[in-house]
């Protein structure tokens, strides 16, 4: 087993960087696309067989020293009683959005082993066949609290924000039932063989720090006290560069950051206790191999002060990479980290 990213996570010395790339397995690769062709995205999600294959992928193709569970974050609220659909055009909706107290009193904390049982069937089918760790992952309860309200995506959050100012409490119930499923949710994927696990906060950064601190952090330390000295967890806030000091009292191992900040500044802020993860801008990928390696090199150099380092991209790499680019940026972190 190549154990290179658990020892990143735990601020262990590394004889190279590790590296993986959000949303790693995903539509720029064409035996992702084959396997899609033929089924419906939430039928690739309950099917463990396709979506440990899908999840193994990656591993096999761009050589990432780390894989990440084939999901997404919405499928435990649909557990919890929403309604989900993956539009082509649209992305999420979620029907019947949560905008009272029956609403959120309708709602169910789920038992992830029984309520979700193909997430744990993937995750045990992967273990099995894989020679690198396996992360599990969630969404916080933030970022899934805001599709839940809004029904899907949203650009300015009115509905969320709404809720949080005019009914706190409301707001606040719906997050302690949110919390109680994600660590219920993060336990089981754990006790199922995750080595890691991700936190994903993908709506943090629509938040203001005052804000962030009032209605979304303590949540998120909730967690990872639940499950601390039980396997790595990774916080990544996106959007959140200008709030670093607050995202780092989450108490996680690991912090992902994004490409909007300077990866050295990121560190100062971070402070020397925990690793980081990240944090090319996606969008690097569609230049030349040549400007690939030079920021590549850049964000190395940036990371060396911090605890330990996981190279990835500052989020997920988008469909249109071309996939000869994703296998030479990890040769290139390979490579040029190496020591
Ligand atoms: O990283 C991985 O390779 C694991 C798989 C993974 C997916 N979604 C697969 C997916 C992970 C970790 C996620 C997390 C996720 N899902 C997040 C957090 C990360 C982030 O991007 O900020 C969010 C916000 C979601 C919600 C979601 N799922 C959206 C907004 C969309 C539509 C946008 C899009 O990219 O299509 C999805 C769909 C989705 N999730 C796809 C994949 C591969 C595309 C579905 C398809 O094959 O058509």
């Amino acid at each position: 087993m190549n154990d290179t990213f658990l020892k990143a996570c735990r601020g262990e010395k590394t004889s190279y960087t590790p590296v993986w790339i959000m949303r790693q397995a995903g539509r720029y690769l064409p035996e992702y696309q084959k396997v899609r062709s033929k089924v419906d995205f939430l039928t690739l999600c309950k099917t463990p067989e396709l979506a440990a294959e899908v999840s193994i992928q990656p591993v096999d193709i761009l050589k990432v020293d780390a894989a990440i569970l084939f999901s997404d974050i919405l499928i435990p609220v649909e557990a919890m009683g929403m309604k989900l659909e993956f539009s082509e055009a649209k992305g999420p909706i979620l029907y019947d959005p949560i905008r009272n107290d029956v609403a959120v009193s309708r709602l169910r904390s789920i038992k992830a082993v029984e309520d979700v049982p193909f997430v744990m069937d993937a995750v045990k089918l992967l273990v099995k066949k894989l020679n690198v760790p396996l992360i599990g992952f969630s969404g916080a309860p933030f970022t899934l609290a805001t599709y839940m309200i809004e029904g899907g995506g949203s650009r300015n959050f009115t509905n969320t924000k709404r809720m949080m100012y005019q009914t706190p409490e409301l707001f606040g119930a719906l997050m302690d039932k949110i919390t109680d499923t994600v660590i219920d949710y993060l336990q089981a994927q754990i006790d199922a063989g995750v080595d890691a696990v991700q936190i994903f906060d993908s709506w943090a950064g629509v938040l203001s720090p005052v804000d962030f601190e009032a209605y979304a952090l303590k949540y998120v330390q909730r967690i990872v006290s639940a499950l601390k000295g039980k396997a790595p967890v990774i916080y990544f806030a996106l959007n959140g560069s200008a709030m670093l000091r607050l995202v780092r009292k989450a108490g996680a191992d690991v912090f992902g950051v994004d490409w909007r900040i300077d990866m050295a500044d990121a560190v100062n802020a971070l402070g020397g206790d925990a690793a980081v993860q990240g944090n090319l801008d996606p969008c690097t990928l569609f230049g030349k191999k040549e400007l690939i390696r030079e920021r590549v090199k850049g964000v190395l150099h940036g990371a060396q002060g911090a605890k330990g380092h996981i190279f990835n991209l500052g989020h997920g790499i988008l469909p249109e990479t071309p996939v000869e680019n994703a296998v030479a940026l990890v040769e290139a972190v390979h490579e040029l980290s190496s020591r």
